[in-house]
Parts: structure tokens; sequence; C-alpha cells
């Protein structure tokens, strides 16, 4: 990149696990991050197109995907860029994103293709979010080879630690072999129910872990707990049929504050002298608040619950 030019903060959000708020978190975030100012970009890598539908995007109806930046070499990577809202741009997916894999098997640099072709258009972002699928292939590969951060969203369940454990030792690997700036900053706990005691072992053990790991030579040794925890709100699972972020659906709830102040830790973490922006008018106080529209227990027996319930 040129003297003079700045690098955005380029952060993928990664977790194996579908259904832990990967996407709703890829997008409510970058939508406060361009509240608070920041120009940013966000790139849906995953063939589901999940950001792109939950960004109002028809995936059959973008004429450059990017499915066709990664494959087509004289793509023009402006072309491929939708306007959201002011300070809000996207690349979308389409499904045929899944052929990606195998077509690129063969190409050499296959996990540096994003990097790439996007570099022209990056120093133009203060913040590039990606939202990757539930896999670690080639397009997991070339988030992670464009990144400088990683945030892991996950649920306070029986299991999850383990899952974000191995997640985390993969990564590990990764930064070894293809990108060794990569640092995992952040965990984003999502539809989190602080009330009851599972979620608050499972948050006790994940913070032991992360401690433990401050003196050891491994890319989360920065790695925190973002703050707040994003409360179970059935704003944040309506929005997506509508297309829209939870700030153009429902910008007064519980689900949207939540989100503005995780952009302000984020903030804060990237640039701690920075004052807060985004929820000087916010008047839910998250502590004080409930922390569930309909309070439930979470069973152990019940790992992969990710749905909500109909509040
Ligand atoms: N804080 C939340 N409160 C209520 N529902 C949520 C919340 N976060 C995510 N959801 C819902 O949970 C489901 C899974 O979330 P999603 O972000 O799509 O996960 P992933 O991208 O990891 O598969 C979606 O239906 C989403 O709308
Ligand atoms: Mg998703």
């Amino acid at each position: 990149m040129d003297a003079g030019r700045r690098e955005p903060h380029i952060v993928a959000v990664i977790n194996q696990k579908g259904g832990v708020g990967k996407t709703t978190s890829a997008v409510n975030l970058g939508a406060a991050l361009a509240q608070a100012g920041q120009r940013v970009l966000m790139i849906d890598l995953d063939p589901q197109a999940h950001m792109s539908l939950h960004l109002g995007i028809d995936p059959d109806a973008v004429e450059q995907s990017v499915y066709d930046l990664m494959v087509d070499e004289g793509c023009d990577a402006s072309k491929a860029v939708t306007r959201i809202d002011d300070n809000l741009d996207a690349i979308a997916a389409e499904t045929d994103l899944a052929a990606a894999e195998s077509e690129l098997a063969s190409n050499p640099h296959r996990n540096e293709l994003l990097r790439n072709r996007l570099s022209a258009i990056l120093p133009t972002y203060d913040a590039v979010v990606i939202d990757c699928p539930p896999s670690l292939g080639v397009l997991t590969l070339n988030a992670l080879v464009l990144a400088n951060e990683v945030f892991v969203p996950m649920q306070a369940h029986f299991l999850a630690l383990q899952g974000v454990g191995k997640l985390l030792e993969t990564i590990g690997l990764v930064c070894n072999s293809v990108n060794p700036d990569l640092q995992v900053t952040g965990i984003i706990l999502c539809m989190h129910e602080r009330q009851t005691m599972l979620a608050r072992e499972v948050v006790s053990d994940l913070e032991e872990f992360i401690e433990s790991s401050r003196d050891q030579d491994v890319p989360w040794r920065a790695c925190r707990v973002l703050q707040p925890p994003i409360r179970r709100n059935i704003k944040l699972a309506e929005a997506p049929s509508f297309g829209q972020t939870i700030f153009q659906y429902e910008p007064g709830c519980h689900g949207a504050n939540d989100y503005r102040q995780l952009a302000d830790d984020v903030l804060s973490g990237w640039n701690p002298s920075a004052e807060a922006t985004t929820t000087d008018s916010v008047e839910v106080d998250s502590e004080s608040a409930p922390c569930v529209e309909t309070p439930t227990e979470i069973t152990p027996t019940d790992p992969d619950r990710d749905r909500v319930e109909s509040a």
C-alpha cells in the first residue's frame, strides 16, 4: 500500500459453527461502525448470502459478486460494490460462490485472491467486516489472508468453549502459514442470557482461558470479550427478513443499543484515546435493562439451540 494511505481495520467474523450470530453481528456491528462515522465495507463470503439478504441486496440481481471478484481476474472491484447507506458499502455473495472452492482448487494463489483484487479500493475505507461461512475452506482462508483481526461470535452454551478453543487453534495454524500478522482480538457473546448459571460459568471459563493465553505466543493473546454481550432480542431476528440492519428496522430496541455499544467498544480498542461516539443518546442501561425478552433457562442437553424464542 502507498505511503500516506491508511490501511483499514479488516475484521473476519468467524466461527465454524452455524447459527451462533456471525451474520447478525457482522451486519449490525458494521452498520453501527458506519453510524459512528467510519467508512465501512461489508463483504459477504458465505454462499448462503445471508449478509447480502440482511442488507436488502438480491444476490441474483447483483452485477458482480464476490464470486466474480475471486474467479474473474479482469473483474473491477469497484463494480462489485453496492451502496447500502451513508458510509456503508457491501460486496454481495451469490450461490455460485459455493463453486469457487472447486474452481479455484488448482490456482496456486487461491488464498490471496480477495486481498489482491480488493487492494485498489481498500484505502477508501476505515473498516472492512467480512462475514465468513461456517467452514474453513478456501473462502474463509481468503478472509484470513485479507484480514488483520478476527472476531469470534459465540453463544455461552454447553461445549461452546471447546468449539472456540479448536477454532482458535485452527486459526493459529492458518496464521503460521498464510498471515502471521493476524490477531484474534474479540469474542462477541451473542443471544446472551446473562442471568443463567450456565452462561455465567461459560463466560468465566472463557475469561480464564483468555487470561491464561496472555503470555503465550498465540494469535489470541490480545483477545478480549467485547462489551456488552448481545442480548437475545426478537427484533434482531426479524430485521433480516425486511432486508434491513437493526438501525433501519428498529433503532431504539435493545439489540440496536447493544450493537451500538459494541461498536464503541471496538472503536475504543482501535483508537484508545478517542471518545465513544455512538452511544451518547442511548437511554437504555444494559446493566439494568432486562437481559432477555423471554426469560428462559438454557439446558445443557441442548447445546446446539440457535433459534430465538417468539418473544
Ligand atoms: N441477539 C439475537 N437475538 C435474537 N436472535 C438472534 C440474535 N442473534 C442472532 N439471532 C438469530 O439467530 C439465528 C442465527 O444467527 P446468524 O447471525 O444467522 O448466525 P450465523 O451467521 O452464525 O449462522 C438467526 O435467525 C438470527 O436472526
Ligand atoms: Mg451466517
